[in-house]
């Protein structure tokens, strides 16, 4: 196979669309739903927009009609009178509101009807006396014209003077005198185009109240007012004046009036729809004051502007629509931020970073494929709306909702990637990002909301609230129903470029700037963690690139450790000998490599490794073997850039790993202890994605693909195309393994890649090994001692941080072992015997071990023939029976027992 260049940036993107395609393809249920809240949401809208409209709009919100055809203002009630089309408005005589009879004021003569009352107050009370009785006269008969009359009214006024309900209900108009005669009630005909009908005025007396001051008129209301308990004794009053400062040259008037009209179930503002008759009155008081009773402002009618027909079109999508979309919207974060903390949480990120993933490839190829996810969604949903006829899309114009949209999902992926730093663990996250959502859409609709309609709270703080990226969605959203709704009621169109309102430019900016200071933050604190860089990376690049590759004889360590071993020792001149020449000429060469933890709680620095130094040519398996806790994992996590060293370095095909990391990763091969495998991918496609970051391409790819599935005994039965949720664990072993030989890495890493395998998988794994030695240098950890005989060249044991001793396995079995082992057993009487003859053979022979008639000898191989142990076993056998022996050389374990032992 040709030599490969390292993975080109495309060739990177492209293995990671394809593998993040294929995942989406496994999850395509789970997408299936997020793609479908949209259309449900949208859906539960149309269905209250339904419910609201079959309510509503039939009755209460349209003209009145006799039947089909014939609508209009006769036939409407009042409320309905504000949606027919009215040419011609017609007039209404101006009414007071007055109390209901049962409401009012004590009556002093309990015979007649109950009295209207009415304040006054002012300066001059001489004065206040001549107006109050000018207020209103006494007629005893009817003079035709209306507007010689103080008329009032008990009914609830409408919102609008298109149609007074006074004139349709059969509730009479009062005519307010101060004295009522019998002749002072009558019926007239009332003629109001388009209506014309009888109606009964009634006399009702007017009674007069003085007050000090103002103050007591105030109390006087407060104590009429109805405080909801029946039994309580009631007086309501009409209205009430305060003359102030009135004399001969200036009118000054102020006036109280009730706008809370309410008929026990109803209650509703009365807006100033009855107040200009209360000013007249005053004013007519005052001319009659002043130029006597012939001299009147005559008040004759009301009305309202001509209006065409208009419907109640409440457009529910525009009134709860920021909420709803606030939540559409925002629901993608938790997917985004998710995927984020799962590829951390199982660290696929720093495999996928140690099989030579750079970090703009995976920067712009995730960023790029959150990005068009949400495009999509949002797609979705906006068609969907327009589809369905939502007025917040159809109304508002299409490049503003483009334009905004496409900011808030940036923003959105920007939050998720900063968020994801702040996560390790998927449950969490999930957890704390839905809150995130339902939290902001109902903060939103119930805080600030508030705030925003309420126009005296400062716009500052609004400003200050938007800051919160959930709230400056919640506004664009909101500003873009408001348009639409608008725009519905009045008929005309939503939001457009022209009238782009201060609110929406506001958040508009605000999302902008948010979205690059976050991202730029997101990548900043990313190259901190996983690149390891130095927070001040940016400035410092250019001093670090110039340290490279400068040694001189003072630079290399000269720390002489008293007790090193001579072949450790040896080791390590040699990788000063290589320091000094050439650091390419070895495939790994570290040197005085060093691992220290701070201390925790009080506990004191843990030393993990301490100075590690050795040199490993091209094509050597180099095994480490160690008890538990002895720094294996902590070297192989700086060697793949996990961890950073505390002093020393390394060079990987003369390629520094403080310096070089990103181009080291593209040589190597990692196999970690546990399996970082992506629970949804296939074996086959965990090989093609590493294979791709590679650079393999083509056939190429998918033969070595096929061989690396078929040597780890991965290829039949439909393996290899079988998820990795489903695999055991040995598979999962095996597949990691599989992983870390693809591409023909320069130098592979395996963490105990044996562990949990069973003996012919262990046979056929070390096969594949044995086959890679031919090609990389491999550093290899395992427990086995078997495995390491097997595929090491050499043998390194390293215990409490350091290398106790390092070579050949013979050399280190004959160095440590020198030694046989005989095992004889017989019956416990004849053991003195044994012992005596095997003393007989070697001087030395020392008794490890002995158990009711079995005893295991060991003989110094300088001092012991083997032929003699023959003779001697033979000779025993003679005397006594002997129920087995055995003659064994010392293994490599022996040699691990007794090294580590010698430290503890
Ligand atoms: C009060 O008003 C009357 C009538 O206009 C006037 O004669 C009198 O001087 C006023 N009193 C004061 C104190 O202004
Ligand atoms: C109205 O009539 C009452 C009683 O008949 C009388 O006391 C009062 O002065 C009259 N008011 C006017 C302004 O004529
Ligand atoms: C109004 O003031 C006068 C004198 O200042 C006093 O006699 C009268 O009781 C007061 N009326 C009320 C209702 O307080
Ligand atoms: C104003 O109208 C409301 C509703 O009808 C009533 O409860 C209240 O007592 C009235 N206030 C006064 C001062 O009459
Ligand atoms: C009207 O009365 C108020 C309250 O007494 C007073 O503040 C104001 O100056 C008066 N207006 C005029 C024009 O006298
Ligand atoms: C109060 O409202 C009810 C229902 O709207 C209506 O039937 C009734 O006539 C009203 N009463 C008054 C006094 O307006």
């Amino acid at each position: 196979m040709a030599e490969s260049s390292p993975a080109s940036f495309l060739t990177q993107a492209d293995a990671l669309l394809r593998k993040n395609f294929v995942f989406q393809k496994r999850n395509i249920w789970s997408n299936i739903r997020l793609v479908t809240i949209p259309f449900f949401l949208c859906f539960l809208l149309l269905v209250i927009q339904m419910l609201f409209d079959s309510q509503f709009n039939d009755v209460h919100g349209q003209c009145g009609c006799l039947n089909e055809k014939t609508c209009g203002l006769r036939y409407s009630t009042s409320e309905q009178a504000a949606f027919c089309a009215i040419p011609k408005p017609p007039q209404w005589t101006p009414l007071l509101q007055i109390p209901a009879p049962q409401y009012r004021a004590v009556a002093p003569y309990p015979s007649r009807s109950s009295p209207a009352t009415f304040f006054f107050t002012g300066k001059n009370q001489s004065l206040g006396k001549i107006l109050m009785r000018n207020m209103y006269t006494n007629f005893s008969e009817f003079d035709g014209d209306l507007a010689n009359y103080v008329l009032g009214s008990s009914s609830l006024p409408a919102y609008t003077n298109y149609m007074d309900s006074t004139f349709l209900s059969d509730l009479p108009i009062y005519n307010i005198q101060h004295e009522c005669s019998p002749n002072s009630s009558f019926s007239t005909l009332i003629d109001q185009f388009p209506l014309a009908f009888p109606k009964e005025i009634n006399c009702v007396q007017g009674l007069n109240l003085w007050q000090n001051s103002s103050s007591d008129v105030n109390n006087e209301l407060f104590r009429g007012y109805r405080k909801g308990n029946p039994d309580e004794k009631i007086n309501e009053y009409a209205a009430a004046f305060d003359f102030q400062n009135t004399n001969r040259n200036i009118l000054n008037v102020s006036v109280w009036y009730n706008s809370t009209y309410k008929n026990d179930t109803v209650v509703r503002p009365m807006a100033l729809i009855r107040v200009p008759r209360l000013v007249n009155m005053a004013s007519n008081a005052y001319l009659d004051f002043l130029k006597g009773s012939e001299t009147k402002i005559l008040f004759e009618y009301v009305k309202e502007m001509p209006k065409p027909e208009t419907k109640l079109g409440l457009d529910i999508a525009s009134l709860i629509g920021p909420l709803f979309f606030t939540w559409v919207i925002l629901l993608l974060f938790p997917v985004i931020l998710t995927t984020l903390v799962y590829e951390k949480q199982q660290r696929l990120r720093i495999m996928m970073k140690m099989h030579g993933l750079g970090d703009a490839p995976y920067w712009i190829v995730s960023y790029t494929y959150f990005f068009l996810i949400s495009f999509l969604y949002m797609l979705c949903f906006a068609l969907f709306g327009s589809a369905i006829g939502l007025n917040f899309f159809r109304l508002n114009d299409y490049s503003i909702q483009l334009v905004f949209f496409l900011i808030c999902i940036n923003l959105q992926i920007s939050i998720a990637f900063l968020a994801s730093a702040m996560f390790s663990d998927v449950k969490t996250a999930t957890v704390i990002a839905y809150i995130y959502v339902f939290g902001t859409g109902l903060l939103g609709i119930f805080l600030f909301q508030f705030f925003l309609e309420d126009p005296h709270f400062p716009r500052g703080w609004i400003i200050a609230m938007e800051l919160y990226p959930g709230f400056s969605l919640y506004r664009g959203l909101y500003e873009l129903s408001q348009s639409a709704f608008a725009g519905d009621y009045r008929g005309v169109e939503g939001m457009r470029w022209g009238n782009f309102e201060n609110g929406m430019k506001e958040v508009t900016c605000i999302m902008l700037i948010e979205w690059l200071l976050l991202l730029a933050s997101a990548y900043y604190i990313d190259q901190i963690t996983y690149s390891r860089k130095h927070p001040l990376f940016f400035l410092m690049q250019n001093s670090s690139k110039k340290k490279q590759h400068h040694f001189s004889q003072s630079q290399i360590s000269k720390v002489v450790i008293e007790m090193e071993k001579p072949d450790v020792c040896q080791e390590r001149e040699k990788v000063e000998q290589y320091l000094l020449e050439s650091t390419e000429n070895c495939a790994v060469l570290c040197n005085n490599l060093k691992k220290v933890y701070s201390g925790k709680d009080g506990n004191p620095q843990k030393l993990a490794v301490r100075g590690l130094s050795i040199a490993l040519p091209q094509g050597e398996c180099f095994g480490m073997l160690g008890p538990n806790g002895a720094g294996k994992t902590s070297f192989i996590n700086m060697m793949t850039g996990i961890t950073k060293p505390s002093s020393g370095t390394a060079f990987v095909q003369g390629l520094d790993i403080l310096t070089d990391m990103d181009r080291i990763y593209t040589t190597i091969g990692v196999c970690p202890q546990h399996d970082l495998l992506w629970e949804k991918l296939s074996g086959r496609e965990h090989l093609l994605f590493y294979g791709r970051l590679k650079n393999l391409k083509g056939s190429v790819l998918k033969q070595a693909v096929e061989d690396s599935l078929r040597s780890v005994n991965l290829f039949h039965g439909g393996n290899g195309d079988k998820q990795v949720g489903k695999y055991s664990g040995g598979m999962k072993r095996r597949l990691s393994v599989a992983i870390s030989l693809i591409g023909n890495p320069k130098v592979v890493y395996m963490d105990e890649p044996s562990t949990g395998l069973d003996p012919a998988s262990r046979k056929s794994l070390w096969d594949v090994v044995k086959r890679a030695k031919r090609k990389a240098a491999i550093i290899l950890t395992t427990h086995s001692m078997e495995e390491a005989e097997v595929l090491c060249d050499r043998l390194g044991i390293f215990v409490d941080g350091s290398l106790q001793c390092i070579g050949k396995p013979k050399e280190l079995k004959g160095r440590y072992g020198g030694s046989y082992v005989l095992t004889v057993t017989t019956s416990e009487e004849h053991e003195q015997e044994v012992e005596q003859l095997v003393h007989n053979i070697s001087e030395n022979a020392k008794k490890i071990y002995r158990t009711s008639g079995t005893q295991k000898f060991e003989l110094p191989k300088k001092e012991t023939k083997i032929a003699e142990v023959f003779q001697a076993v033979a000779k025993a056998k003679m005397m006594f029976p002997v129920v087995a022996w055995g003659l064994a050389d010392t293994t490599l374990e022996d040699v691990f027992v007794k090294v580590a032992q010698t430290l503890s």
